[in-house]
């Protein structure tokens, strides 16, 4: 990436005059064009009627699900717009339809959602939940995996990069072994979208749940699930309404046949067309030109921080990404983080349930949580340290 494209990037992102934001894992600076694509929308259907408008903008709406689809390398019917990736994992999960004696198998990283819906598992089904521990380095073992392995076993949930930690799971080599032994294969893909490519068919997961905020630039409240073709018949809907079963007689139904049967009928036409704009804007970019720059400025966000007295960075693992860990000795993240907003900085604190089963074999009760995107700089960088140095 150039620095008159970077430059270009934040000319084209208001935020990035206002702040220094490095809380892109929680919620990116959407590019000004998502934001204007989302007002105007808004004042026609003030104007126009809120059908009427739909009506007016239907082909754009409908190219959402292809610009999602082209994204992820999957068909737009395999692609249901839901308000976050909690909701489209929520659906996904519970559609699986579980019961007594099955087994998930998970990783460390998982969300606090999806432990969530494991424990509830647990309680009111009797599933059981075999979570594969990363190695001291903070590398994934493929051989544990396939090692807990049983006739059991039904579902793979996996998240593909964390909440609070700076590595990156092996999603593409945990699909193989899900593909070998006929495993469906969940994945939690909220921070990996416009992080890093994403390509379904390389992963080979069944099911993939994401949110828009983050990475991809999107406004809040947005999200999709993508659902293989091959499986869709066979997961259970949680909830359904005219939309999703258009054919109702006083005894039956028929649900649509593609993954819009997850949605339901209502809700903003405005932000799923901002959804839309921040992926047509990542597509013409290019996510593997996004994924260099995001690693190269953690990277130093990372040399950086470490020469800092005082400083701690927590991230381990062989493929690091752009969330960036860590703490300064004695003084409370949330007070570093307070510090950091004097500044007009953005960073976030990950605290211990976000990634409860990580956290607590670390020791980790919250951790400070610098994310960069590609519009971040090596400038932005050097401010957040000096303020760090002198945060005593
Ligand atoms: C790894 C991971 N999965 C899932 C989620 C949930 O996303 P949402 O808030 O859109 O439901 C988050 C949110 O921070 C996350 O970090």
């Amino acid at each position: 990436m150039t620095n008159t494209e970077i430059e270009q990037f934040r000319a084209e992102t208001k935020g990035t005059a206002e702040r220094i934001h490095f809380n892109n894992a929680g919620s990116s600076l959407p590019p000004d064009v998502v934001i204007d694509t989302v007002i105007k929308y808004l004042q026609e259907e003030a104007v126009f009627g809120g059908y009427e408008t739909e009506v007016k903008y239907s082909k754009q709406l409908d190219n959402v699900y292809a610009l999602i689809a082209q994204l992820i390398n999957a068909d737009a019917n395999e692609i249901a717009i839901v308000e976050s990736a909690s909701m489209g994992w929520w659906i996904a999960f519970n559609g699986v339809g579980l019961q007594k004696g099955d087994v998930i198998i998970t990783c460390e990283m998982e969300y606090v959602t999806n432990i969530l819906g494991f424990l509830h598992a647990k309680k009111e089904l009797g599933v059981e939940v075999k979570i594969i521990p990363n190695d001291a380095g903070g590398n994934f073992c493929l051989q544990a995996l396939e090692d807990a392995i049983t006739p059991q076993t039904k579902l793979f949930a996996f998240t593909h990069i964390g909440s609070t930690a700076g590595n990156v799971m092996p999603a593409a080599e945990i699909g193989k072994i899900a593909r070998k032994h006929n495993i469906l294969y969940l994945l939690d893909a909220c921070q990996s979208i416009g992080h890093l490519p994403v390509d379904i068919k390389e992963i080979g997961c069944d099911m993939l749940a994401v949110t828009g905020r983050k990475y991809l630039r999107a406004p809040r409240g947005t999200g999709f699930l993508y659902v293989r073709k091959e499986v869709q018949d066979s997961l259970k809907l949680m909830f359904m309404d005219g939309f999703s079963a258009p054919k109702v007689t006083n005894s039956d139904y028929v649900t649509r046949s593609d993954a819009r049967r997850f949605e339901l009928y209502e809700r903003s036409r405005a932000t799923t067309l901002g959804l839309g704009k921040a992926i047509e804007y990542l597509l013409n970019i290019g996510i593997e030109k996004i994924w260099q720059r995001v690693q190269y400025l953690a990277g130093i966000m990372r040399k950086q921080l470490a020469a800092i007295d005082g400083v701690q960075v927590h991230d381990i693992g062989d493929q690091k990404c752009g969330i960036v860990t860590f703490s300064v000795n004695g003084v409370n993240s949330y007070i570093v983080k307070n510090k950091l907003a004097e500044k007009s900085i953005n960073v976030s604190v990950g605290k211990a349930h976000s990634t409860l089963f990580y956290m607590e074999k670390h020791n980790l009760a919250s951790v400070v949580r610098a994310s960069v995107h590609y519009y971040n700089t090596e400038h932005e960088i050097q401010v957040l340290c000096e303020v760090l140095k002198n945060i005593y």
